[in-house]
């Protein structure tokens, strides 16, 4: 199987390799690269990373899966991740989510049909006292309203 990875991975790879204790601990800044590099990860990438760091596609898949930041499917030019962690429920995440639900016709984990728009929920963002948070792509933002999310997402092209 020809490399899907570009050379660039590689490279930024084998630059990071000598500060880890051993290659499976590169796996999360891997992935990491690799998401960077496609948006999602497919799994003909997972299989690269795995061959790269020697281990099973499958531990590959496991580990990202694990994590809520890699994209086991594809994702549309905006994701919004929202925060349902017990703080940002308690102000009215789960209500912010069925406001986009509704706006756009998709479920959580789906992604609108012109890719636009992906939602997702999100674990803990860290921003707890500024409840309830979310991210758009890798902007945070925090003491969300459905109105405030209605302008965030008008601005959105
Ligand atoms: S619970 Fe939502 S940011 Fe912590």
């Amino acid at each position: 199987m020809g490399k899907i990875l570009s050379q660039k991975f590689y490279d930024r790879m084998n630059k990071l390799e000598p500060r880890y204790p051993d290659k499976v601990a590169l796996l999360l800044p891997a992935l990491h690269a690799a998401q960077e590099e496609f948006g999602w990860l497919p799994p003909e990438v997972m299989e690269e990373v795995g061959a790269f760091i020697g281990i099973h596609p499958a531990q590959v898949r496991e580990v990202a899966s694990f994590y809520t930041m890699y994209n086991l499917k594809p994702v549309g030019k905006y994701h919004l991740k929202i925060c349902t962690n017990v703080a940002c429920c308690l102000r009215g995440a789960d209500e912010l989510v069925h406001h986009v639900e509704k706006k756009y016709g998709i479920r959580c984990g789906e992604t609108t049909p012109d890719r636009k728009l992906t939602l997702n929920e999100e674990e803990c963002l860290g921003a707890c006292g500024t409840a309830p948070a979310m991210m758009l792509n890798d902007d945070y933002h925090e003491n969300l309203t459905a109105e405030g999310l209605d302008k965030i997402l008008e601005r959105l092209e």
